[in-house]
């Protein structure tokens, strides 16, 4: 079966999110007393995982705002906060909302942002959006070397010890592994490594570039949100992320490292590099689409198996395994 086929909910609809309506009124007093205006419409937005508030707002006032906003309590809640200070800290020119406060309010992280009245990119081959999202990411890229913000982790620590998974799953192969993946697991667990040297540069790398991240506007600008995973270094892997999101749209892989031939940050990292970071996203969506699902987050596991055969099927055409 193709990554494509399998029966999934579409792009913007994965999230489960509570309605405005639902959420505390003193959450919505503070909230309110923060925009200087009623809330008169709210639509939840249903891309992402997270089970967290996120809504489009339009105010008494005409204006429009994007919320988001989690407990302060909630093993998610140190995200928003790095989500807040990093949108803080991104250039006027940087192709992202403008954050317009954050804070705790009623024992509650809220972030406030530009509304952005758009779409996501639709990466199936032959897509206008395709060469329009490539060069977004790319020229994000080039815009945030060196990186604006000064204090971030680097991608050898966050990324590096997060996107792995077949040196777990060779000391106990799960009994519904693939016959390729167990074939070959002591190499893919080998293989998985490499990347992780050639991780070091100057970029604010994103981090978690998928279409449900990036939002095209009615002016066909490509915006990237969610800033809530970045480091420091080489620009070439937020790139390269959107291979495997390529892939799952109906890309093969040989279509979808094609969109990426000119890009300086793609055409300069090494090969094998490449390959081993296909690999280590294989690993962590195979890993990882066979956890329990978190609580109020029902499509992220199938998502991950569906991202585990498109990494897998990246995998298996560059190494010709
Ligand atoms: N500034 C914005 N304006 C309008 N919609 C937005 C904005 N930022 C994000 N969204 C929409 O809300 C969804 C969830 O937001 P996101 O920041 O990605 O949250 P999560 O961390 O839960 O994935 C996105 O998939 C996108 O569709
Ligand atoms: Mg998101």
């Amino acid at each position: 079966m193709s990554p494509a086929s399998y029966d999934h909910p579409p792009l913007g609809a994965t999230a489960i999110r509570p309605s405005w309506g639902e959420l505390p009124g003193s959450l919505r007093d503070s909230i309110t007393a923060h925009l200087g205006s009623a809330v008169v419409t709210a639509d939840v937005q249903g891309g992402g995982f997270t089970p967290g508030v996120a809504a489009r707002l339009g105010l008494a006032n005409d204006d429009r705002v994007f919320v988001k906003a989690i407990p302060d309590d909630h093993v998610l809640s140190g995200k928003y906060l790095t989500e807040a200070a990093t949108s803080a800290g991104l250039p006027a020119t940087a192709p992202v909302p403008r954050l317009r406060w954050y804070g705790a309010s009623a024992g509650w992280i809220v972030l406030i942002f530009d509304d952005l009245d758009g779409r996501h990119p639709d990466l199936s081959p032959g897509s206008a959006d395709v060469p329009a999202v490539v060069t977004a990411v790319s020229g994000m890229g080039e815009l945030l070397t060196p990186s604006p913000l000064s204090d971030l982790p680097s991608a050898s620590a966050t990324r590096v010890s997060l996107l792995h998974g077949w040196r777990e799953l060779v000391t106990c192969p799960p009994v519904d592994l693939g016959a390729w993946e167990r074939r070959h697991l002591p190499d893919l667990s080998e293989l998985e490594t490499h990347w992780a040297r050639h991780t070091e540069g100057s970029a604010l790398v994103h981090g978690d570039i998928r279409p449900d991240n990036m939002i095209i506007s009615a002016g066909e600008v490509v915006f990237v949100v969610d800033w809530a995973q970045p480091s420091r270094g080489a620009a070439w892997q937020d790139v390269a992320d959107l291979v495997p999101h390529m892939i799952m749209a109906g890309h093969s892989p040989a279509a979808a490292e094609k969109a990426l031939i000119g890009v300086q940050a793609w055409d300069s990292a090494p090969p094998d590099v490449i390959t081993s970071y296909a690999a280590s996203f294989a690993g962590y969506w195979t890993r990882m689409s066979r956890q329990p699902a978190p609580p109020s987050v029902p499509n992220l596991r199938g998502y991950q198996r569906r991202a585990a055969a498109a990494a897998i099927a990246w995998t298996m055409y560059r190494t010709g395994w």
